[in-house]
């Protein structure tokens, strides 16, 4: 069976090639564009790959994405309906996105910002004590990311509680469902922490109706996509004092221009889409281990739902 690699991000995408052919010793791996003859590939692995790569590779049965969100690819003018993909489920990225949340939650809630600024003051000056029912964080997503996210929160003793479309959450972690679940959800929040895959009914959720709906002082940590943000009404919530801060990880145009005005917003962490990066190992061995089971006719895990797009 052959296999191309077509990703338009990956600067050295030997490396990944490589490490697939080696993991998949009786197939062959080769890298879109390496000037073998296209067109013979079954399977693809994806990311950003180029437009032409489904009229350039016709006979392709399944592709598997070397990320967890699909909404890019699914956009994709040419993208044959019948050909299933597949995504990654977590790929190291998990962890990091716990680590992500817990960094700005941790600056909001025991005013390590605030800090930077006194010292830059020369000043010794304490803050309150944290009350932590004072910040209670609510995830809206509660997949394979949005668990960990919010297991990781719980174990420090926050208050959390995952908002999803059927209203499961890990264990131990109180759970909403669905647009009945949402203003309950909201009404309990202060810090929303946004790992929604992006879907027609998710695009443009984080909005001002979400902002008003939240516990005074809110603060929002968005590490899914740009296009679930209105910018303006996140301006707005910030300039009008209906939200203290946010941090944003994700945008509706990447690189984030020069010029706009989320760069200079005092109220604003910027940082330029590394939430949860797929790491190689961890990645090439969950793909190639899919890989197998479709090669044996198993159920592959991670399959996307084309009616709800994730
Ligand atoms: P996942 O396992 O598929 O989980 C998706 C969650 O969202 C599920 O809990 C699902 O509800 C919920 N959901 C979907 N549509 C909904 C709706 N309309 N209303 C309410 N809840 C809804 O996805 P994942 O692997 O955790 O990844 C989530 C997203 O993170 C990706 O799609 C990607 O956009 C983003 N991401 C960003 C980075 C980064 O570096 N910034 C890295 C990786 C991923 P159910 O539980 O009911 O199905
Ligand atoms: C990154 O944004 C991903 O979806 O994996």
């Amino acid at each position: 069976m052959e296999v191309v690699f077509a990703s338009q991000s990956e600067t050295q995408p030997e490396d990944w090639v490589c490490a697939f052919q080696e993991a998949l010793p009786g197939m062959r791996v080769r890298a879109w564009g390496d000037g073998s003859a296209a067109g013979g590939a079954e399977i693809a692995l994806v990311w950003n790959p180029p437009a032409d790569l489904f009229e350039r590779e016709p006979r392709l049965r399944i592709v598997f994405t070397l990320g967890a969100g699909v909404d890019a690819l699914l956009r994709m003018p040419g993208r044959p309906a019948h050909v299933p993909i597949v995504r990654l489920e977590d790929g190291g990225m998990a962890v990091q996105m716990a680590e992500y949340v817990l960094h700005f939650l941790l600056r909001a809630a025991r005013g390590f910002g605030r800090y930077a600024q006194f010292q830059a003051q020369g000043r010794w000056q304490r803050l309150d004590d944290i009350v932590r029912e004072d910040w209670p964080v609510g995830i809206m997503g509660a997949g394979v990311l949005g668990a960990r996210v919010a297991r990781t929160i719980a174990a420090l003793e926050y208050p959390v509680a995952a908002w999803s479309r059927s209203g499961r959450a890990p264990e131990g972690i109180e759970g909403y469902g669905g647009d009945e679940g949402l203003s309950a959800f909201l009404g309990r929040t202060r810090v929303l922490v946004n790992i929604l895959p992006l879907t027609a009914q998710t695009e443009g959720i984080l909005c001002r109706r979400v902002f008003e709906r939240m516990r005074p002082h809110g603060y929002l940590i968005n590490i899914a996509r740009g296009r679930h943000l209105v910018e303006d009404d996140l301006l707005a919530a910030l300039d009008g004092g209906l939200l203290e801060g946010a941090a944003l990880d994700v945008f509706a145009q990447e690189p984030l221009p020069p010029g706009h005005p989320f760069w200079a917003h005092p109220r604003l962490q910027i940082t330029p889409h590394i939430a949860g990066a797929s790491l190689v190992g961890q990645t090439v061995r969950q793909i190639s281990a899919k890989i197998q089971a479709f090669q044996r006719g198993e159920p592959v895990s991670g399959m996307i739902d084309p009616e709800l797009q994730y």
